[in-house]
């Protein structure tokens, strides 16, 4: 990205939250791994985003419950190999900040300290709210994340579009406003009616980022597996596919079985 300052070599919370005053979008994506970091990075995507998504896409689990904070820092660290321009931010994983702030720091540092990562990521409202506090206070940026909070799962039951309801809605705008008072750098807002999303979007100082709330938001995220096609089991109407990388990776594999079948692999220019 160019701006008045010229092109940008390191991606910020601040550069981020100009980036929403100006009306520029915030593109995001999710990495678990260096060579997809690489790419990205490259690419100069603003945001990664080193979901504990990965216990889905990575670990082949059904949800992101089972995901470990010492499996989470080795995607993040994998990940911060191949990035130097984008910021990275972590998902503190399941179990590890709910309930008690001081754990919730201590995950949050371990994070930061062993994988280099720029930021961390907590999904909920006023219910985490001083674990929340006391990580900014540590001097650590924090997201936060509202809407459909796939921690979560077993508490409501479904992935179903969350804050129809007037009573929900109300909810998570106040829970935005706290996460923003606190000084949290960003928001996700996961499946919520776009017209909520609108709203929060206006209401709060941080940029929002959204995954199924429409475009009224500062920015998007998706989950990389999912837009590429690699995962092809998993079709919810916000997703967007910009390639079918399962079909493209099954056809390279085929030809490669054929040709080592056929001996046709290797030929005479790929040996020594
Ligand atoms: O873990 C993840 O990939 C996420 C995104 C869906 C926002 O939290």
């Amino acid at each position: 990205m160019t701006t008045e300052y010229g092109k940008i070599s390191k991606i910020t919370t601040h550069v981020l939250q100009e980036m929403k005053l100006r009306g520029r979008k915030i593109a995001m994506l999710t990495a678990y791994d260096f060579s997809f970091a690489k790419i990205l990075d490259a690419a100069e995507i603003d945001v990664i985003l080193v979901g504990d998504s990965a216990s889905n896409v990575m670990a082949g689990h059904t949800s992101t419950l089972p995901i470990t904070l010492d499996q989470m820092i080795y995607h993040a660290a994998s990940v911060m190999r191949g990035v130097s321009r984008a910021l990275v931010v972590v998902d503190l994983p399941f179990g590890t900040y709910q309930g008690n702030s001081k754990n919730a720091l201590f995950s949050a540092i371990r994070i930061m300290k062993e994988s280099g990562a720029d930021a961390v990521k907590m999904e909920g409202g006023s219910e985490i709210i001083e674990s929340v506090e006391r990580i900014l206070s540590a001097g650590i940026p924090v997201m936060g994340h509202l809407g459909l909070t796939p921690q979560s799962i077993h508490k409501f039951g479904t992935y179903v579009v969350r804050a129809t309801e007037e009573k929900e809605a109300l909810k998570l705008r106040e829970d935005a406003r706290l996460l923003d008072e606190a000084g949290c750098f960003g928001i996700v807002l996961e499946k919520i009616p776009a017209k909520l999303a609108g709203i929060v979007t206006h209401e709060v100082k941080a940029p929002t980022i959204g995954i199924g709330a429409g475009s009224e938001v500062d920015g998007q995220v998706l989950v990389l597996h999912d837009m590429l096609g690699i995962n092809t089991d998993f079709s919810p109407r916000f997703l967007r596919r910009y390639h079918n990388l399962n079909e493209e990776v099954r056809g390279a594999v085929l030809s490669y079985i054929r040709d080592v079948k056929a001996k046709d692999f290797p030929n005479k220019k790929e040996q020594y």
